[in-house]
């Protein structure tokens, strides 16, 4: 009775505006002053894989996503332009972020969580940051758009990887053996976080190192320091979203440069492992709960 009502009210003011309207142009103008429906998404941006164990970790932070937010339309993106070339010459075609963002904005998303799966804020990481809120002072744009911090953005965020890391270290490890996370390393500013990494493993287990590819902490660094703890066998993890080419390559590789080679010809029983962080359900809680900070500053 009362909704009927309300409805009736509604209909007469419309009618009544709608006739006093002097002509169709008005009527127009109206309509391009109308305000736009809000509509949230969220877009997950990744370096990229083309390794299908990777994928799977992808589906299930999709999954993820999607249960989180219901009805939410969630997209991906790469920001690795090898990684898309790659796909697109195996038919699966995967936006850069700035596509992703300028197709959501044409199909009328209004407010838009971008959630990064990087790790550190390198490089990368402020790209996309720059970039999205370029989509955010467009007009016609984003009435608004958050980024989600990368992995490691906290003081909080490096305890609790560390804590999830150390956890999947292999069972049969000894104390006195030693254990490498794999770090990308970077010549940005933000590589002092692997550092810092390596501290917060120290703390936990003096066995437990951070070494890099790139950036300041290579593993000629660590060498000293195996020998003076005369550890004998080391395990190599990645610290990475996924056991990509470097975790393939560079650490496990055949070449006489890998992680494992040099290990291996100083005399360690080398031990790799080959699993991304992505695919560890305790970190993808990290990503996924800075992603919930940034939906929920829509
Ligand atoms: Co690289």
């Amino acid at each position: 009775m009362k909704l009927s009502g309300m409805v009736k009210m509604m209909l007469a003011t419309l009618l009544t505006v709608g006739f006093s309207l002097p002509g169709a142009s008005n009527a127009l103008a109206a309509q391009h002053g109308a305000k736009r429906p809000d509509r949230k998404a969220v877009l997950l941006v990744a370096f990229g894989t083309t390794v299908p164990s990777a994928q799977k970790a992808f589906k299930d932070i999709d999954a993820q996503a999607r249960k989180m937010f219901p009805g939410v339309e969630v997209r991906w993106a790469y920001t690795s332009k090898i990684i898309r070339g790659i796909l697109a010459k195996r038919g699966r075609h995967i936006d850069s972020p700035e596509l992703a963002l300028a197709k959501l904005m044409d199909q009328g998303v209004t407010e838009v969580a971008v959630q990064s799966l990087q790790t550190i804020p390198g490089i990368e990481f402020h790209e996309l940051y720059r970039n999205a809120m370029f989509f955010g002072q467009m007009t016609g744009g984003f009435k608004r758009i958050e980024v989600g911090s990368p992995l490691l953005a906290s003081d909080a965020d490096m305890q609790q990887v560390v804590k999830v890391m150390l956890q999947r270290v292999p069972k049969d490890r000894k104390a006195g053996d030693a254990v490498i996370f794999m770090g990308h390393g970077t010549e940005h500013p933000a590589d002092t976080m692997y550092a810092a990494m390596n501290y917060f493993f120290q703390q936990q287990d003096p066995n437990a190192y951070v070494a890099t590819v790139e950036g300041h902490l290579t593993l000629d660094k660590m060498l000293p320091e195996l020998r003076r703890k005369k550890v004998k066998k080391v395990y190599l993890i990645p610290l990475m979203a996924v056991a990509c080419d470097h975790a393939h390559n560079d650490m496990a590789g055949t070449e006489p440069t890998s992680w494992k080679s040099i290990l291996d010809k100083a005399g360690y029983t080398c031990i790799p492992v080959m699993r991304g962080m992505g695919e560890d359900p305790g970190i993808v809680a990290v990503w996924l709960d800075h992603l919930r900070k940034a939906y929920g500053e829509l």
